[in-house]
């Protein structure tokens, strides 16, 4: 966990300080209890993560899983603010978004974390050819995930080409028999 009296909630995050090293940074948003983050993290040594979620105990099972892996850092912060205000520009080569909550009653929608602006801080975020995995066992959310992909700029929409370790919620849904709906995409103008 990054002690909170070393770092500012409204500076950009000094990567190189945090991780003590310069490597590719993946960035893990709602990381839930760590297992996904972790995995990756483990199989991927010559890299950097960020696990965000904003739920104490969940940071605490992460850290846990986390404990013995050099390359793992956690920030308990919400998601969106993190990535517009406390990741530096063109700072993640990938953003994962697995499973975010799907705020299913119409209602309650605007609770949703992908928005226009929401993928637009991602973009600023990203560097040039990075991207953003999105997964949702949830066809309503996924849709409306693809038609915002598709109207903001800066974004291709790419194959899903790559093995990821399952995450704690995909393992569940999986169970359930649950359809997982996969969105890659990829950041192809530069930061403006
Ligand atoms: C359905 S769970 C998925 C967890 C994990 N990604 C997985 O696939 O197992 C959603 C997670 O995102 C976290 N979360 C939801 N909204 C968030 C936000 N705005 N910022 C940070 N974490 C958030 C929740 O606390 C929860 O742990």
């Amino acid at each position: 966990m990054i002690p909170q009296s070393r770092y500012s909630l409204t500076n950009r995050l000094d990567l190189e300080k945090i991780f003590g090293r310069k490597a590719p940074l993946e960035v893990d948003l709602g990381c839930g209890n760590g297992s996904f983050l972790c995995a990756l993290a483990q199989s991927m040594p010559y890299k950097n993560f960020l696990g965000i979620e904003r739920l104490l105990g969940r940071i605490r099972s992460s850290a846990r899983k986390a404990a013995s892996l050099n390359n793992v850092r956690l920030l308990q912060m919400e998601s969106s603010y993190a990535v517009r205000y406390l990741l530096p520009a063109g700072s993640v080569e990938t953003f994962y978004l697995l499973f975010p909550d799907p705020w299913p009653k119409r209602r309650h929608h605007r609770r949703r974390i992908v928005t226009p602006d929401f993928l637009g801080y991602v973009h600023t975020a990203l560097k040039v050819n990075g991207g953003i995995y999105i997964a949702t066992d949830h066809l309503d959310y996924f849709r409306k995930i693809e038609e915002t992909a598709r109207s903001t700029s800066g974004f291709a929409i790419a194959e899903v080409d790559v093995e990821l370790p399952p995450s704690g919620f995909e393992l569940i849904f999986r169970q359930q028999g649950a359809p997982i709906h996969w969105l890659a995409l990829r950041k192809v103008s530069p930061v403006t």
